[in-house]
């Protein structure tokens, strides 16, 4: 019987090579953008577990994948873009946990994989709110590491350095402003200046990363974040 699972950000640079590589393993996936659904609702997040498990009458794992970014100083920083991040990168990843719950323990092999950050282990200024959160999710996997573990889930956090999707692209013109640089500098200086290895990752890898959790060889990653930052971290 094929596994299935739940992707939200499906459509974004990192999300749709979790969708290809995925599929490419053989499960079976539902995969969510905003144009389905709103992941800064409650509501949202109910309808696209419900509509995981309508489609295929089942749901093994859930990625909690959908994000975006504000840079901003603190001083600065408006609130409003603190709360739709706060709602997006951890309350989402929440809600979700929550309405899959029951599908995940029948699974009997549940999965619940969150892509965090590299932010989610060290921070860079002007990213309060992004920092933030994705300190946040490492904290949500712990908890359902805990209370998964007599049900069969397994929890894990992935958090990559810089990949080279849209969500890095956008930020390019904010970074250099704030930074107070040329644009065409913001890659070296800024994205990759803490880096030990000078390159940013492929979605691919992100992806690769993601398969290993979901597979039985990841079963026992559970409660911990998976680093995958080029060293970022090390220092
Ligand atoms: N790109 C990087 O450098 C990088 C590094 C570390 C972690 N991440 C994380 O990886 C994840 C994917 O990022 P990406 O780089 O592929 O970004 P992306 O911008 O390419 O894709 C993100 C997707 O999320 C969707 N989304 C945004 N708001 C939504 C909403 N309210 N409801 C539903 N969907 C919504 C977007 O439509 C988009 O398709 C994010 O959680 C991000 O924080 C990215």
């Amino acid at each position: 019987m094929p596994r299935v699972a739940l992707v939200t950000g499906a459509a974004g640079g990192i999300g749709s090579a979790i969708v290809e590589r995925l599929e490419a393993d053989g499960w079976l996936v539902h995969g969510v953008d905003v144009a389905d659904a709103d992941l800064t609702t409650p509501a949202g997040n109910r309808a696209v577990v419900d509509a995981a498990i309508a489609r295929f009458g089942q749901l093994d794992a859930v990625v909690a994948n959908a994000g975006f970014q504000h840079v901003s100083p603190i001083r600065d920083f408006p609130e409003e873009k603190w709360d739709a991040l706060i709602a997006l990168l951890l309350t989402s990843p929440f809600l979700l946990a929550k309405y899959a719950w029951d599908a995940l323990a029948e699974s009997g092999d549940g999965r619940f994989c969150a892509i965090s950050s590299v932010h989610g282990i060290v921070a860079s200024p002007f990213k309060s709110g992004y920092t933030s959160a994705k300190h946040g999710v490492i904290g949500l996997v712990k908890t359902i590491a805990l209370e998964g573990a007599d049900v069969g889930i397994s929890a894990s956090a992935i958090c990559p350095g810089y990949v080279r999707t849209p969500l890095a692209e956008a930020q390019v013109a904010d970074q250099a402003r704030v930074h107070g640089i040329p644009p065409e500098r913001v890659e070296e200086e800024v994205f990759l200046a803490a880096q030990p290895v000078k390159r940013m990752l492929e979605p691919s890898e992100v992806a690769g990363a993601v398969a290993f959790c979901l597979s039985p060889a990841g079963k026992g990653l559970t409660g911990s974040p998976l680093v995958l930052d080029n060293g970022w971290s090390a220092r």
